[in-house]
């Protein structure tokens, strides 16, 4: 049930996590399913609910950093890593550190470490305040499908399954945090998102990527090839000849300027960010991704976006729609 975010529907919300029900919230990056993250059943539902394996481990919310700590554990030079890495909070980037002993296993996937974020969006901060406990959170939609940005999508994807789902609007970065591990010495990035590479760097200096370093001690178990995907299968325009379009093509673009060949045969177009900004392109990408779904094509094509900023993140995201 979608219910507006006002004052007492949050504290509603709040209750309800309390008593190990599911509650769907907005954060400033994508729509979360929220259960107690001390509450082994609670967060076992989320994984039934998504469809998600258990190996896959979870994002925990908390309202700010003295939450946080509460759910890892640190020496001083894990602490000196959190202190810098806090200069993102709140905002689109989870940090992974090694698990606090409250935490049950299942939230981790069985790992020693955990994910942990503070949101930068006022009802996920009064929601973590009030809860008064960390909340474990993946992405609100069925695993493998596209990640929600409104109520609505929430609402389509996993409806009645869902206790309650609080109606914060849009999600203004659109894409899913940067997942960024500090329990070695260089900071890696698991998985790029709503906090680049580049801000990243000037704060920690040398910052690695997951495609860089193969070690086995690294992992990013969500990030399965073919995922954030919709039903309809997906190319880049460049992957494609017009003359094998199959007969509905869609077309996803970043501007109103780029033309692919034979444009006049796409039954459906989709522009982000006619400005032309990464950032406004981000914030629109799913909806637009599951408006071109709906449209029952045979094709989705996409054109690439450029790799510098979120478009690395958004880049990211498309190629895997491309399974
Ligand atoms: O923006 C976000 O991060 C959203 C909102 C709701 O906060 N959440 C989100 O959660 O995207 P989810 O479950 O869809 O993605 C979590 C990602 C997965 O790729 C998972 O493998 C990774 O974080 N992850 C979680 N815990 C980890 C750990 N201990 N080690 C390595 N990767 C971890
Ligand atoms: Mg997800």
């Amino acid at each position: 049930m979608i219910t507006e975010a006002n004052d007492s529907n949050i504290s509603a919300a709040a209750d309800a996590l309390r008593a190990g029900k599911l509650v769907a919230f907005p954060t400033e990056t994508v729509y979360g399913l929220g259960a107690n993250a001390l509450n082994a059943e609670a967060v076992h539902r989320i994984f039934q609910v998504k469809g998600r394996p258990v190996s896959n481990p979870l994002i925990v919310h908390v309202a700010d950093l003295d939450d946080l700590s509460q759910v890892v554990t640190l020496d001083s030079k894990l602490e000196e890593r959190l202190a810098l890495a806090a200069q993102f909070f709140p905002g689109p980037l989870s940090v992974v550190l090694p698990r606090g002993s409250r935490l049950p296993d299942i939230v981790s996937g069985g790992r020693d470490s955990v994910a942990v974020r503070v949101p930068d969006h006022p009802v996920a901060l009064k929601l973590l305040r009030e809860a008064a406990v960390p909340v474990a959170a993946p992405s609100a939609n069925r695993s493998d499908y596209i990640s929600p940005t409104t109520a609505q999508h929430v609402q389509d994807c996993l409806g009645s399954r869902v206790d309650l789902i609080l109606d914060g609007g849009r999600c203004s970065v659109g894409i899913e945090s940067t997942v960024l591990s500090l329990v070695d010495e260089t900071p890696l990035i698991l998985r790029p998102g709503g906090v680049t590479r580049e801000a990243l760097e000037e704060v920690f200096g040398v910052v690695g990527t997951l495609s860089e370093h193969t070690s086995p001690t690294h992992s990013s178990p969500g990030l399965l090839a073919k995922h954030y995907s919709p039903r309809c299968p997906v190319r880049f325009c460049t992957e494609v000849e017009s003359s094998k379009y199959p007969d509905r093509v869609g077309l996803l673009r970043f501007n109103k300027e780029f033309v692919a060949e034979d444009t006049d045969r796409f039954v459906a177009v989709r522009t982000l960010s006619s400005d032309s900004s990464l950032c406004g392109a981000a914030s629109e990408l799913y909806s637009a991704l599951r408006e071109l779904d709906a449209e029952k094509l045979d094709l989705i094509l996409i054109e690439r976006c450029s790799l510098s900023g979120i478009g690395v993140a958004i880049m990211d995201r498309l190629t895997r729609a491309t399974g």
